[in-house]
């Protein structure tokens, strides 16, 4: 894993921003894995305001999400798809038919699952994903002790992250408890991985990620097995951190 250390939230934004923005360009035909959350955001804007200031061209790209709530549809303000649309898809020349969520509210959720991975295959897999990571070392809806070998399938969300997730919701009740992701092996498949780390909140998943082991209790910890993770994280977040150990 190559950890880039930036300031601040901000810089995390531009430079992953700008390092997405050089593999558009030199690859325009690129599968892009992407992330929801807080973290993101601000790489998006900068995507945004890049494709509208400098033409970087998103009509050949293919986006597949990590994951999506069970029980609610594309048009619930809430769903990661309203999310990827409202803040990067609707403002791209990118081509919505070649932008891929799992469907939360599909009749036969596991075929879901498994159609969702065989897409991801069909389309020669994903060649950088980008990642954020949960207070409890999630990454998409991987919660402590999934199987390393799971591929796109049905989660219980811990209570730590309904909790953490009912900022974006009216109140806490109304964070779905199930969601679709792809699993840590669907994950690892991806040729590259760019994570983003920012904040204190998340300086404790980083102490565990950089210096403990792999584990699955400790789902991004699997990242150390992958040969090629960029890590951008930014000072709060690697505060403390003993770069050799
Ligand atoms: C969410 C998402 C993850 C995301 C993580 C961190 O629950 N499913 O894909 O990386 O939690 O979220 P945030 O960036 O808001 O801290």
């Amino acid at each position: 894993m190559k950890l880039i250390e930036v300031k601040d939230y901000n810089e995390m934004s531009q430079k992953a921003a700008e390092y997405i923005i050089e593999k558009v360009r030199n690859y325009p035909r690129i599968n892009l894995g992407l992330a929801t959350g807080g973290t993101p955001v601000g790489t998006y804007k900068i995507l945004i305001e890049d494709h509208q200031k400098n033409g970087t061209s998103y009509q050949e790209v293919t986006t597949f999400n990590l994951d999506e709530y069970i029980g609610l549809s594309g048009n619930n303000p809430n769903s990661y798809r309203y999310f990827m649309n409202e803040k990067l898809f609707n403002h791209l020349d990118i081509n919505k038919n070649n932008t891929f969520i799992p469907s939360g509210v599909a009749k036969d959720i596991q075929a879901e699952c498994l159609r969702y991975e065989q897409l991801i295959t069909q389309h020669g897999g994903v060649d950088l994903q980008l990642l954020g990571i949960g207070q409890n070392g999630h990454i998409g809806f991987n919660e402590p002790g999934t199987s390393f070998q799971s591929n796109t399938h049905v989660v219980d969300l811990a209570p730590s992250t309904i909790k953490a997730n009912a900022r974006f919701f009216d109140n806490e009740e109304e964070v779905p408890t199930k969601a679709i992701t792809m699993g840590i092996a669907t994950i690892m498949k991806s040729k590259e991985i760019l994570l983003l780390v920012s904040g204190e909140s998340k300086n404790d998943a980083m102490h565990k990620l950089w210096n403990g082991e792999v584990t699955e209790s400790f789902p991004a910890s699997i990242l150390k097995n992958h040969p090629y993770v960029t890590i951008i994280a930014d000072q709060a977040a690697v505060a403390g951190l003993k770069m050799h150990s």
